[in-house]
């Protein structure tokens, strides 16, 4: 799409959306439809604001790491012999094969096409036969290095590497969420779906429980009847959404509630969106992070990491715990792929357009004022 039309359906998109919630519509359809409208997104906010690629439990040691396509951009993610985390490319300095896939430990990264190989920091030690090469210095051959900044135990990159520290903007986030300790919790689970909307609507569909009565009457609305939920003041980062229990009751949970927790987070739970896309449901006993790996307008990768203290663990049947988790993560999921599946197709119908907004959904409304602003920025 030239760069015309995205101002044009920036017009339409605020048209619809720049208006008091009662008011407002949803972006148009085409925001979730359109390559053109992708790519600005790629281009305008992902690369230039924090990303979320992954928790540190993934990469415990010295060279472990896992490769994350981010906005088009293959990198590696690894931990170094020093103990930092780092967000290297994965394109060799030579011509451009990755020089890692998976996900694994390595002492170096060695390019399987003519083994160029970097250290863990991304540097140059070796490059074959390359003596005849005049001026070739391995200095300047270095795989680059983008930002990335640890918060509360996920890794976050940023790739043009001016985007504000990341932790100031989520301070009032992290004073309420110490009391989990995030970062040293263990990864029990890794539920995968490759789905095939636009991610955005997976971030409507996760930020409002409007439709809890309809699409989870047995698994979510008998305790946490989607009438009740509310959304937070708009805080410009991110969005929270809250689902207390019904009657304000204790929430049910298969691990022990954790200690040091606010009564209220045991009498419900709550959903966060750190804008653009990062989702984390936050639990009583536990922590759901899910992932995105965007791969264009209407297909991603979804990684549900189902997060647990260690401690939490340590009782006679944690494995039976850790399957029901499992399963009923991946039973709710697909209860939410279906409506997310319908309503993609019904965004590229000629008869769609800004839907109108109730009051639950004033999270979805938050997070496109937010990327508005963001895509405007041009
Ligand atoms: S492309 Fe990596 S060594 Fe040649
Ligand atoms: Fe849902």
């Amino acid at each position: 799409m030239p760069s015309k039309n995205i101002e044009e359906a920036l017009l339409a998109g605020q048209a619809s959306v720049l208006k008091p919630l009662a008011e407002a519509s949803t972006l148009p359809p085409e925001f979730y439809t359109s390559s053109g409208i992708f790519e600005a997104e790629m281009e305008r906010v992902m690369r230039r604001n924090w990303y979320s690629v992954g928790h540190v439990a993934e990469i415990p040691n010295p060279g472990d790491y896992f490769r994350f396509d981010l906005a088009g951009e293959p990198l590696v993610i690894v931990r170094g012999r020093d103990g930092a985390v780092r967000a290297l490319s994965a394109v060799c300095r030579h011509r451009w094969m990755m020089v890692a896939e998976g996900a694994g430990n390595a002492g170096t990264f060695s390019c399987p096409y003519h083994k160029w190989t970097y250290a863990l920091d991304g540097s140059l030690m070796a490059a074959p036969l390359m003596d005849k090469a005049a001026d070739f210095d391995r200095k300047n051959c270095s795989l680059p290095n983008f930002g990335c900044e640890v918060w509360q135990g996920i890794i976050f990159v940023n790739l043009d590497g001016k985007a504000a520290p990341l932790a100031p903007q989520l301070q009032p986030l992290a004073e309420e969420l110490a009391p989990w300790k995030m970062d040293e919790m263990e990864i029990v689970g890794r539920v995968e779906f490759d789905q095939a909307f636009n991610w955005k609507t997976l971030v409507d569909n996760f930020m409002e429980a409007y439709h809890h009565f309809a699409i989870h009457p047995e698994t979510f609305e008998r305790d946490y009847p989607g009438a009740d939920t509310s959304v937070d003041t708009a805080a410009g980062a991110y969005a929270v959404l809250r689902i207390p229990h019904r009657g304000d009751e204790l929430s049910a949970t298969l691990f022990p509630p954790l200690d040091g927790i606010p009564d209220k987070a045991r009498r419900g739970f709550s959903v966060f969106n750190v804008f653009p896309a990062h989702i984390f449901a936050v639990l009583a006993d536990s922590l759901i992070y899910y992932r995105m790996e965007l791969k264009s307008v209407e297909e991603f990768k979804l990684t549900a990491y189902l997060l647990v203290h260690p401690k939490s663990l340590d009782v006679p049947d944690a494995e039976v715990l850790k399957d029901i988790f499992r399963q009923a993560t991946f039973a709710i999921h697909m209860e939410d792929i279906a409506a997310c599946e319908g309503t993609q197709k019904g965004l590229r119908s000629r008869t769609a357009g800004p839907a109108r907004l109730s009051h639950l959904e004033a999270a979805i409304h938050q997070h496109q004022i937010w990327l508005l602003d963001q895509l405007a920025r041009g």
